[in-house]
């Protein structure tokens, strides 16, 4: 296999110097989880030998026919036009190629794109949204005002033609997560010890998510946002939501607020998500653990064993939320924290949809939730828990999906079976049930119901001895050639690689690509293969799918993901980039004889990680959302000045970008 650069062989990894992401960004992003032992130490397998076989493609093209999958082919363009769009989207790829000149890396406190293409601020933290809403002032929030303007840390997004069976890339509701809060970058001498009543209320109404009405000219330019249309909502903190599936109203879900166990104010650090075939948006709750304090008052030791399980904190909380609200004191309210985690349903279409919290999808540190359906039409979610040495997760539902029963459909998430991956060696894999009553998951093992299973998922995943991965973050179907991508981020706690994890330390990350059995969501098994091992493409230890390293961009900590028409997957990062510079969006096919070949097609500014990203269908409009620029700095010593300029300070914003040249206005080509 030497020699053949699809199967580089191991090489002892030089010990590299990896600067954390700022410490600011740990600390208010997943409450500095790094800095702690990862808490899964459970006994599952670790594999002792390993990248030849990690890199092997022989089991996976033995899942059936070498070449990929078109799944939209046999559509024609016109069929598919006359067809409301509802199901899961499959484009009609050209076979163009992508054809920008890619950036390099650096460090402009701007967003720099590709020549040819420009962009411009959407929308922006603070910007009003709501009737009644102030206009922003840096000086003078309030949790009501901010209860009416875009949140802080916009993350997913995802776009809802108008009208709702429409295929229009012009008009149409804007989702995005507002994941988490800097509160030094947005109160003056913000005092992390002692933080005011309002600065924490105005913390609880920027987190959550936003609706927003955004529009464009059909001869392309900007999207902009209307604000005050009847569609724009906030979903907050605080907003009532239900939990819907088998652990809803289970005792372990009640607290001295709710005795139903069913009803749950708000939802918290909502990462990335995806959206469903009948047109809602899934938005994950990720690192809900912080906002909680005061383990060390819990008295039940399964609850705090599970608690732990989850890396609830012993003492305070940084942000002290607990000071002012009580449902996030463990000594007083300690189910509470059983009551985040979930993947969210909201029907962006209805301003008075009451928010769905699926307890059948698990409780994790979701990244997203992203959907497809099975051969027989029952929807698969796949979804990652982002922590190091945690699972990757499928869940199919019992019902099938039915292309003009929304209602029917709005229920699909409230009953399936969960599933976890176990890669073994030989580059297959299985998807194991967390069942009640299967295997380990009996009331000998600590779990008396399927809602134990449920909310202790984590401790299910243990039990079926699942894999532990190297932080997974976003896991999408590509829409073009139903391969499924998994990306590892990183991890530089990992002692013993595996094969599906096979560096040791990760610093910078990796993207697996799966098959399943019979190109079925639905199936139990499948096969998967490394497709790129990140980093520096100098470095030996590095892999870009066989393709010549000297071509391609240095990337680092994939996070999120999107595809295009042709299937390209594009990469966003969040981490420490492997030749400096700051966070950026790379395009890179998936096959052909490019196949590997990563792209750097924009950067953020400083400090910023890029979120989103976000094609619209005709593939003519991206949206990236920066998330916390200049995070690192503070208002008194700000590190970034993006977007305002000059000596104004941070916003997180949404820009819109578009192609900006003359010739083909799709973005990439
Ligand atoms: Fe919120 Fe895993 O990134
Ligand atoms: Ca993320
Ligand atoms: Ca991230």
């Amino acid at each position: 296999m030497a020699g053949n650069p699809d199967h580089p062989r191991r090489v002892e990894l030089p010990v590299l110097q990896v600067g954390r992401r700022n410490h600011k960004s740990c600390r208010w992003g997943c409450g500095d989880a790094c800095s702690k032992e990862p808490p899964n130490r459970s006994g599952n397998e670790t594999y002792a030998e390993v990248v030849e076989r990690a890199l092997s493609r022989r089991a996976f093209l033995a899942a059936g026919g070498v070449g990929a999958l078109v799944i939209g082919a046999a559509a024609s363009p016109a069929a598919a036009s006359e067809e409301p769009p509802v199901g899961p989207y499959r484009p009609n790829p050209t076979g163009r190629r992508l054809a920008f000149t890619p950036i390099a890396p650096n460090t402009v406190d701007d967003v720099v794109l590709a020549d040819g293409y420009a962009d411009r601020v959407l929308i922006a933290w603070g910007d009003p949204i709501r009737p009644g809403a102030a206009e922003f002032d840096f000086d003078a929030q309030t949790p009501a005002s901010q209860a009416r303007q875009f949140g802080y840390n916009n993350d997913y997004l995802a776009f809802f033609p108008l009208p709702w069976w429409s295929a229009n890339s012009f008009i149409g509701l804007l989702w995005s997560n507002h994941e988490y809060t800097n509160p030094e970058l947005m109160f003056r001498n913000y005092d992390a010890d002692n933080p005011t009543r309002d600065q924490v209320d105005i913390q609880l109404q920027a987190h959550g998510g936003s609706i927003v009405l955004i529009q464009r000219g059909r001869k392309g330019g900007p999207f902009r946002h209307r604000p005050l249309s009847r569609y724009n909502r906030r979903v907050t903190a605080t907003t009532p939501m239900r939990l819907t599936g088998p652990a809803a109203g289970d005792d372990l879900l009640k607290t001295s607020e709710d005795s139903s166990g069913r009803r749950v104010k708000g939802m918290l650090n909502n990462c990335a998500g995806g959206i469903t075939p009948w047109g809602t948006v899934l938005t994950a709750e990720e690192n809900f653990h912080q906002y909680f304090a005061n383990l060390a008052g819990v008295t039940d030791p399964r609850v705090k064993a599970w608690h732990t399980r989850y890396l609830l904190p012993e003492g305070a909380s940084e942000r002290k939320w607990e000071r002012y609200h009580d449902r996030f004191d463990l000594a007083k309210e300690p189910h509470e924290p059983f009551r985040f985690g979930y993947v969210v349903e909201i029907d962006p279409y209805d301003p008075h949809f009451t928010p769905r919290k699926h307890t059948a999808l698990g409780r994790l540190k979701h990244e997203g939730a992203t959907t497809t359906l099975t051969r027989d039409q029952r929807v698969a979610v796949y979804t990652g828990d982002d922590e190091r040495f945690e699972y990757f997760y499928k869940f199919v539902s019992k019902g099938k999906f039915r292309k003009r029963d929304r209602k029917r459909n709005l229920g699909l998430l409230d009953e399936g079976t969960l599933y976890v991956a176990k890669l073994s060696d030989d580059g297959t894999g299985r998807w194991i049930p967390l069942r009640h009553g299967e295997g380990p998951l009996t009331a000998a093992n600590g779990f008396a119901s399927q809602a134990e299973v449920l909310i202790n998922t984590r401790g299910a995943g243990d039990a079926v001895g699942a894999t532990k991965m190297d932080r997974p973050e976003d896991i999408q179907t590509n829409p073009v050639t139903g391969r499924v991508y998994v990306n590892l981020t990183n991890n530089t706690a990992r002692t013993a690689p595996d094969p599906g994890n096979p560096r040791s330390p990760n610093p910078f990350g990796h993207v697996l690509e799966l098959r399943e059995d019979g190109d079925d969501p639905g199936a139990t098994s499948f096969r998967w293969r490394i497709f790129l091992l990140c980093g520096d493409p100098a470095n030996p230890d590095t892999y870009f799918a066989g393709y010549p390293k000297d071509k391609v961009s240095p990337i680092g900590s994939p996070d999120n993901m999107t595809f295009d028409n042709e299937g390209n997957i594009w990469l966003a990062s969040d981490g420490t980039q492997p030749t400096g510079g700051n966070n950026g969006l790379f395009a890179c096919p998936t096959r052909g004889s490019e196949r590997g070949h990563v792209q750097l097609f924009a950067t953020v500014p400083v400090g910023a990680e890029t979120c989103g990203p976000l094609l619209t269908r005709d593939n003519r409009s991206l949206f990236i959302a920066v998330q916390h620029p200049g995070e690192g700095g503070t208002v008194e010593e700000p590190t970034s000045h993006w977007p305002g300029g000059g000596d104004s300070l941070p916003r997180p914003a949404v820009v819109t970008i578009w192609r900006s040249a003359d010739g083909d206005p799709t973005i990439g080509q």
